[in-house]
């Protein structure tokens, strides 16, 4: 397959363009970079040190043989994304070129009309190019389970049979997200399912949860290889942050009670889902959703198995409990279905104490590189005033 990666320079694009790569797919990466200008924004950095995008395609051709071909521009430029998609003419597209990070949404009016043109309008974009040019491209969107909040019923994958008045129809889940970024998300998925129904083009949005490891197949050929490692409050993970607290000896900033449940899963998944997803196309005018994730877990009980993974290293951490800065639920029911990938063949790799192992090896041996100060949360999604970043 002709597969474009759009975000192919980020925490999950490079690794999957590497891995559909390695598989023999002709793989193109296009990403205009802005995940690097967001860190010299706000003074933070991937704790493992990456080369330029340019090293990295090079070095892979030289380690593998395989060509990875660069598009490098912005996705909500039309005049520069239109002729790239004509030019590599693509039989997938695996849409990664996003903002992603909630906090960096909430920190002030600008940066979320940012995220949500950015991530409205290049969707919106790659829709009409589809539309337009190549009628029977698969897209593979990255979703999020964050689009449907956490509502008190279970959580179907994509859509939930409704009788009311006496009559029944199958409808889109309701969707309650948390932050501006979400929003942008739940946005494009009603794009893109308006667009399979009107234009008969073929999607599929992946409702991911929340990612953790670095290491993959590929990536694990050569050290420069790796992809990224976010640890700040604003692009970092909680489980990123607590293994990092771990290693550096300061205590594990659990936001409130740390009753807040989420999906997860591991990077490995990640690449086999998209790769499944690719493998299975939808049908043309089809708009499917997959709940993609493999665990559910809370904060607490992530900065629990932090801490029992750090005793085995003679480390004793603390757990610290923060004034929450974001509004959401700290208790609640949560139980979201996550059967379709399963179906499709995904076998499952599982948070494990070998995992969390790994990760910590990994930031010990960047542990001089971290900075301290991007850790504290800085954005408060209550905040009137934004005086910190303008
Ligand atoms: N990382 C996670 O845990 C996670 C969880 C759920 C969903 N997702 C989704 O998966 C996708 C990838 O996440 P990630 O963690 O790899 O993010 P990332 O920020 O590391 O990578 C995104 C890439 O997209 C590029 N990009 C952004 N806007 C662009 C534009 N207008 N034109 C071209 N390139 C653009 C960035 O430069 C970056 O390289 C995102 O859509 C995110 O919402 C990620």
């Amino acid at each position: 397959m002709r597969i474009l990666v759009i975000g192919g320079d980020g925490y999950l694009g490079w690794p999957t363009a590497l891995h559909l790569s390695q598989r023999g797919h002709e793989v193109a990466i296009l990403d205009n970079l802005v995940r690097r200008s967001y860190d010299h924004e706000l003074g933070a950095d991937t704790l493992i040190p990456i080369p330029s995008i340019h090293e990295r395609v090079r070095l892979w051709h030289q380690l593998t043989g395989h060509h990875i071909q660069l598009y490098i521009g912005d996705l909500c430029d039309y005049t520069f994304f239109e002729p790239a998609f004509k030019g590599f003419a693509p039989d997938a597209v695996v849409h990664f070129g996003e903002q992603r990070s909630a906090p960096y949404s909430m920190i002030d009016r600008r940066h979320a009309t940012y995220t949500q043109t950015n991530n409205v309008v290049g969707t919106l974009n790659l829709l009409y190019a589809i539309a337009e040019h190549a009628p029977d491209c698969h897209l593979v969107k990255l979703g999020t389970m964050g689009e449907y909040g956490t509502p008190n019923i279970d959580i179907e994958e994509g859509y939930i049979t409704i009788t009311h008045n006496g009559r029944t129809d199958t409808l889109p889940f309701p969707k309650q997200p948390g932050s501006f970024y979400h929003l942008s998300k739940v946005h494009d998925s009603h794009n893109i399912m308006f667009a399979c129904r009107i234009w008969g083009i073929r999607a599929t949005d992946l409702n991911q949860g929340v990612v953790y490891g670095v290491e993959t197949d590929a990536t694990n050929l050569d050290p420069r290889l790796l992809t990224r490692f976010d640890y700040d409050a604003v692009f970092g993970t909680a489980l990123n942050r607590f293994i990092v607290q771990a290693v550096c000896g300061v205590p594990l900033t659990v936001y409130g009670q740390g009753g807040q449940t989420r999906g997860f899963l591991d990077i490995r998944d990640t690449l086999a889902c998209v790769e499944l997803a690719l493998l299975n196309p939808a049908d043309r005018g089809e708009f499917r959703v997959f709940n993609q994730f493999t665990e559910q877990f809370n904060v607490l009980q992530l900065a629990e198995l932090v801490k029992h993974a750090a005793a085995a290293h003679g480390i004793n951490a603390q757990i610290e409990h923060l004034e929450n800065p974001r509004v959401e639920k700290e208790s609640h029911y949560y139980n979201a279905k996550h059967q379709k990938l399963i179906d499709l063949g995904l076998q499952p790799h599982y948070l494990s104490d070998t995992l969390i192992d790994s990760v910590m090896h990994i930031v010990n041996n960047h542990k001089h590189l971290v900075r301290h100060d991007t850790i504290m949360p800085s954005v408060r999604w209550r905040a009137t005033q934004s005086p910190t970043h303008s």
